[in-house]
């Protein structure tokens, strides 16, 4: 079987890498950066490899040569990370370095189509205006011949953030599985049906996914949509979160925009059952509005609309430290919504065993002891949270 270095000195030599994602970082007690990928761009007629790296609050660019790049790509798989995932023009390469330092790769059919590089190219998109997609043609998003619908142009955006915001989340889902994934509060599952047909259709991976809501026509227009799509590996469910016990080992929970505490189960839920990845987009965060109280914070909170916005700040910040006191690496970022306000938040979590939860546990608890709060979320986890707390 072939070694890193050979398949990396292959890979430059032909200089069809189209993408890269370096993740798992082995030292995470270093401050250093938590995630690196690879692009190429062409910058003055000249072919370069641009390196990202990802730090908690920032990014870093370098524009390296082939040699350059041979030699950043070895050091940041035998120093830093544990896996890399690589888009050739042939052939995509799951690398996995174990804690011994066992390397296994994995090597699959292209998924990523080569293009050429430019440095200005136009921002090219998961689903573009043009390609004709049947679940958007038949969500009335897109018309027949492949136009977006001018008044579902918000919507249009929106899914496409939300798959650039899925995407990044690959390197976590394993490809020789069934991957699970449920999806809370799913609605009309416009962004549900995106998922498949990005992780089915596009990405060739195996799924079993499951919408849950509680309405009972959402459901059956989105099961008689699935049917219609041949959509087999996608069902929908009526039902509420909190009741919902039928997956164990589940991948990735899904959460996006359910309302109010629904949020604080659906973590629950992802926790309790070792999800690796959760995406959560929370919305009417009203728990806090009553609860919290703090003196110093009075010529903020006498403000109706200032209140309001400063309670939803600080559900989703306990929401976002808790998973991290659960051991999950954990991002909030700006999302698109429509029906609520222009932009809101989406709190994405990766289980990666962090170790080093100490500093947030204390963090945590004098957070709830100024603001006077006993959040709903440790009565939703219930004992896994708590006999962490106490
Ligand atoms: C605003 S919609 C969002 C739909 C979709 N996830 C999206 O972002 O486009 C919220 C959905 O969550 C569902 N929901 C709220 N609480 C729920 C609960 N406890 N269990 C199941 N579904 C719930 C509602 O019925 C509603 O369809």
């Amino acid at each position: 079987m072939q070694n890193i270095s050979e398949l990396i000195e292959e890979i430059i030599k032909q200089e069809s890498i189209i993408y890269a994602v370096f993740s798992g970082i082995r030292n995470k007690s270093e401050k250093t950066f938590n995630k690196v990928t690879i692009k190429k761009v062409t910058i003055q007629n000249e072919i370069k490899h641009q390196f990202e790296y990802f730090y908690d609050k920032n990014v870093e660019h370098k524009n390296l040569d082939n040699d350059e790049t041979k030699a950043e790509m070895s050091t940041l798989l035998e120093t830093y990370f544990k896996q890399a995932l690589i888009n050739t023009k042939d052939s995509d390469y799951h690398i996995l370095i174990s804690k011994k330092g066992e390397v296994k790769i994995n090597k699959k059919a292209p998924t990523k189509k080569f293009e050429e590089a430019s440095h200005n190219r136009k921002k090219k998109y998961i689903l573009n205006e043009g390609e004709k997609s049947a679940f958007l043609i038949e969500l009335g998003i897109m018309t027949e011949q492949g136009k977006i619908v001018n008044s579902k142009y918000d919507k249009f955006k929106q899914i496409n953030r939300y798959l650039e915001l899925v995407s990044d989340c690959i390197p976590y889902l394993d490809k020789d599985k069934t991957i699970k994934i449920i999806d809370f509060g799913c609605g009309k599952a416009y962004l549900t049906f995106a998922l498949y047909d990005y992780l089915v259709l596009k990405m060739g991976y195996n799924v079993e996914i499951v919408g849950l809501d509680l309405k009972e026509n959402v459901i059956k227009f989105c099961s008689n949509l699935a049917k219609k799509l041949n959509y087999d590996d996608l069902r929908f469910e009526q039902g509420d979160i909190k009741g919902f016990n039928q997956f164990g080992d589940v991948d990735m929970v899904i959460s996006l925009h359910a309302c109010n505490t629904a949020t604080d189960e659906a973590l629950a839920k992802a926790v309790n059952w070792g999800a690796k990845v959760i995406l959560a987009v929370p919305c009417c965060q009203h728990e806090f509005l009553k609860k919290i109280k703090n003196e110093k914070m009075i010529p903020m909170m006498k403000f109706g609309i200032i209140k309001e916005k400063l309670a939803s700040l600080l559900t989703d910040s306990v929401r976002a430290n808790v998973l991290e006191i659960m051991g999950y690496r954990t991002q909030v970022l700006e999302f698109i919504d429509m029906e609520h306000t222009p932009k809101n938040i989406m709190i994405r979590a990766f289980f990666e065993e962090n170790t080093n939860i100490n500093k947030v546990l204390k963090e945590y608890k004098e957070f709830k002891n100024e603001w006077q709060i006993t959040p709903y979320i440790e009565e939703a986890f219930g004992k896994s949270l708590t006999n962490k707390l106490n």
